[in-house]
């Protein structure tokens, strides 16, 4: 009910009457006008005028389910959606509902996440009402196990993208799937995936935004940021996590006509803070240095170095800026 409201609210662009609101719904004026009562109570900013209705004005940054649904514009991911208040891990979460039967496109979201995970088993915890943890369930059975590594890519794709629009901000992607803003970490993303020998039974991928943090533990720094640090200005996170989903529909569907980065190559380059950068890829048989070009159509870094043009793959090794963290 609270959903179609606002949902209601939101698409009339003005002043909505209580009647209209009444036979939209099929629902009481009392219906109606409780439900816009809790609204404000959350904290929704609702104008109500006698004889004029309702307008709707702002909505507070809560990263729930009535904020999420009535937000959304996807076509699948979202059907099913999951939030909490605190988790310890959406990425975990959601592997395990995948594992239950939850539908490709499930989404976990928390607004605060108490033993998150990061790439290389570091640690990626979230305190309440800063971030964006969220998770999305793929179950691509026609995809081949080894192009998915090359979904990383397509979602910091979606990512950037979301953030560029609803920011404003200049976001850059860090090989393969940081998102950076002036050299500095803003966002993660970490994919998980159940398999057998040739079918994917599940993938998950978790990305965690840095929107409203106003401040970094002295050993992260010098290489994280957030949104409210480059801008000054705080964005909701509601909006910011339906326009990643509507993103990553949009660039899943490219990706999976080809099951390559071909298509998205150019764009995934244009937004690529490592290319014309030194780099240091630290391959476990030999680190060496080299020039980053850009990606090739598998998704792999292509470094330049004094022996030849290398493919540097993401499953295998890291990349590190030698002047800096890009
Ligand atoms: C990285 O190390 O850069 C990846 C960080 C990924 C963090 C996100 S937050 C939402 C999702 N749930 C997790 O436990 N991890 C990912």
């Amino acid at each position: 009910m609270k959903v179609k409201i606002l949902q209601a609210l939101r698409e009339a662009g003005g002043y909505i009457s209580g009647q209209q609101l009444c036979e939209q719904l099929g629902v009481s004026r009392t219906a109606v006008w409780k439900a816009i009562k809790q609204l404000k109570e959350a904290g929704y900013d609702i104008d109500s005028v006698p004889n004029k209705g309702y307008c709707f004005r702002n909505a507070p940054d809560l990263l729930n389910a009535n904020e999420l649904m009535s937000r959304r514009r996807t076509a699948w991911i979202g059907g099913r959606l999951e939030c909490f208040e605190v988790i310890g891990s959406t990425n975990t979460i959601a592997m395990q509902m995948a594992e239950e039967g939850a539908p490709h496109g499930t989404l976990v979201v928390a607004d605060r996440q108490d033993n998150g995970k990061g790439r290389r088993g570091r640690s990626w915890v979230l305190p309440a009402g800063v971030a964006i943890a969220m998770s999305i369930v793929l179950k691509p059975g026609e995809l081949h196990p080894g192009n998915a590594p090359m979904l990383t890519l397509v979602s910091a794709l979606a990512v950037v993208r979301a953030i560029r629009e609803r920011t404003g901000i200049d976001a850059m992607i860090k090989w393969p799937n940081d998102i950076v803003i002036d050299g500095k970490k803003v966002c993660g993303i970490l994919t998980e995936m159940s398999t057998q020998m040739d079918f994917i039974n599940h993938i998950v991928v978790g990305i965690g935004i840095n929107v409203h943090n106003d401040g970094f533990p002295e050993e992260l720094r010098e290489r994280a940021t957030s949104l409210f640090l480059v801008s000054g200005r705080h964005y909701n996170r509601a909006e910011l996590t339906e326009a990643v989903c509507e993103y990553f529909e949009y660039y899943y569907e490219i990706f999976m006509s080809t099951e390559d980065m071909s298509v998205l190559l150019e764009e995934y380059d244009s937004y690529l803070a490592n290319a014309g950068r030194r780099v240091r890829v630290l391959d476990p048989r030999e680190a060496y240095d080299g020039l980053a070009k850009g990606i090739s159509g598998r998704g792999e870094l292509l470094v330049e170095t004094e022996t030849g043009l290398k493919k540097v793959d993401s499953g295998e090794v890291s990349v590190r800026g030698i002047y800096g963290y890009v």
